[in-house]
């Protein structure tokens, strides 16, 4: 990539996809960094959902699990596990927001925020103290979030190696000491692993799915926060005019966090005037398939009531799509509402210092923000809450 468009691509990546789509007059966009991503929306279904492109086990858990069929059930066995604990992150929501400060910086409130709620379905409080320590320190020293710059990375390698071992010292014992129903995230792991994976292999496995559960709902929920603050209509006084769960949707419409999905091609396919070969990686881009022209009427303004009016369904993949999309969508979804309703509840929100140019860490991520929040008398709910 040339030095121009590095800078480029830094200081505005989804502005910069949009501008590499509107000069393409192929099927597929040559990527800077290498790669190919498609570029309308109906082909990049195709790629997502045609079985043809699922022949082997999905990437997102690199060489973790041996089969397809143990991928998704660990994934459906965690899913499960979080869907019973809706609850009990509701229970942790309403005491983390009495405590919650007026003036906070985001995104990194809004992850401290969804760890905390989470932290007790992640690692239940039987844990040896010292491994839920870890857990914590990793929340916060760049393992969970990873950090942006590969020095800051290096850096935070030791602490994740001690992680790592501490997880593995639970696997083991815990494979000695099986119980009936699972706890939290790691029992719901450990009972749908097949018994060859080994104990360190389950313990990046529980890490790997912990930050699967984690940084994606602390970036969605700093989107939809930004998102709403920003578009809130201003002579219009409180509450929001749209329900949390149209604020959450269109969020992850507008401003979706994963940055590409891949799909391997499984036999010799000419796309685009390209030859792709057996083993290549062709992606496609949430965000492009969101911004897409008649697709979604006004794609590039945030529209939460389109979500209440009929006909309005483009191509929406922020979960991906097909058979190797995101087990948790819909716990994911009900995770996020309730965050929203929580903060906003009794409260005035506002923004300052919102900018809707993404960064690019792990996905599309909001760039730093402060939220402002007022308390209000009890009872003066700031959101249409919807359950
Ligand atoms: C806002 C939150 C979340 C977002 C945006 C998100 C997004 C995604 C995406 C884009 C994929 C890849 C899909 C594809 O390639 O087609 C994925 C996979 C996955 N996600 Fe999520 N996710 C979220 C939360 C969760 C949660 C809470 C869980 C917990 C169960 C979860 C579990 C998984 C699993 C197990 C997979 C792999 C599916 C497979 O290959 O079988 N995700 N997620």
């Amino acid at each position: 990539m040339r030095i121009g468009e590095t800078r480029r691509f830094r200081r505005d990546p989804l502005g910069y996809i949009e501008g590499l789509r509107r000069g393409s007059t192929t099927e597929v966009i040559r990527l800077p960094g290498g790669g190919y991503c498609v570029r309308d929306a109906e082909p990049a279904q195709t790629l997502l959902r045609s079985p043809e492109y699922h022949t082997g086990k999905s990437t997102f858990f690199q060489e973790l699990l041996p089969t397809r069929q143990s991928q998704v059930e660990v994934g459906h066995a965690v899913r499960n596990f979080l869907r019973a604990g809706v609850p009990q992150y509701r229970a942790a929501l309403g005491h983390a927001v009495t405590e919650f400060p007026d003036v906070s910086r985001w995104p990194t409130a809004g992850n401290m925020l969804v760890h905390r709620c989470l932290a007790d379905l992640l690692l239940h409080p039987g844990t040896p103290a010292k491994t839920r320590r870890l857990a914590n320190q990793a929340v916060r020293g760049g393992v969970v979030f990873r950090a942006p710059h590969v020095w800051q990375r290096a850096r935070a390698e030791p602490l994740r190696a001690r992680l790592v071992n501490a997880l593995t010292e639970q696997v083991r014992h815990r494979r000695e000491h099986r119980i009936d129903e699972p706890r939290d995230v790691l029992d719901a792991v450990l009972r749908a692993c097949p018994p060859e994976v080994t104990d360190r292999t389950a313990a990046e496995l529980h890490l790997m799915m912990f930050r699967a559960i984690v940084v994606p709902l602390g970036t969605s929920l700093a989107w939809s926060v930004l998102l709403a603050c920003l578009h809130h209509p201003s002579p219009s006084p409180w509450p929001w005019p749209w329900p949390a769960d149209q604020v959450v949707r269109e969020a992850l419409r507008h401003r979706p966090m994963p940055w590409l999905l891949g799909r391997t091609i499984p036999h010799p396919l000419e796309l685009g005037g390209v030859a792709f070969q057996p083993g290549d990686l062709l992606s496609v881009s949430p965000y492009l398939m969101h911004h897409e022209e008649g697709q979604w009427s006004a794609p590039d303004v945030f529209r939460p009531e389109r979500w209440s009016e009929p006909g309005e369904r483009g191509s929406y993949v922020p979960f991906g799509a097909g058979p190797f999309a995101c087990a948790g969508a819909a716990v994911a979804q009900t995770l996020l509402v309730e965050s929203l309703t929580a903060l906003a509840r009794d409260a005035v929100l506002s923004v300052t210092g919102g900018d809707l140019r993404a960064v690019m860490a792990e996905g599309n991520v909001p760039r730093p923000f402060t939220l402002h929040r007022t308390l209000m008398p009890r009872g003066t709910s700031t959101t249409r809450e919807r359950r």
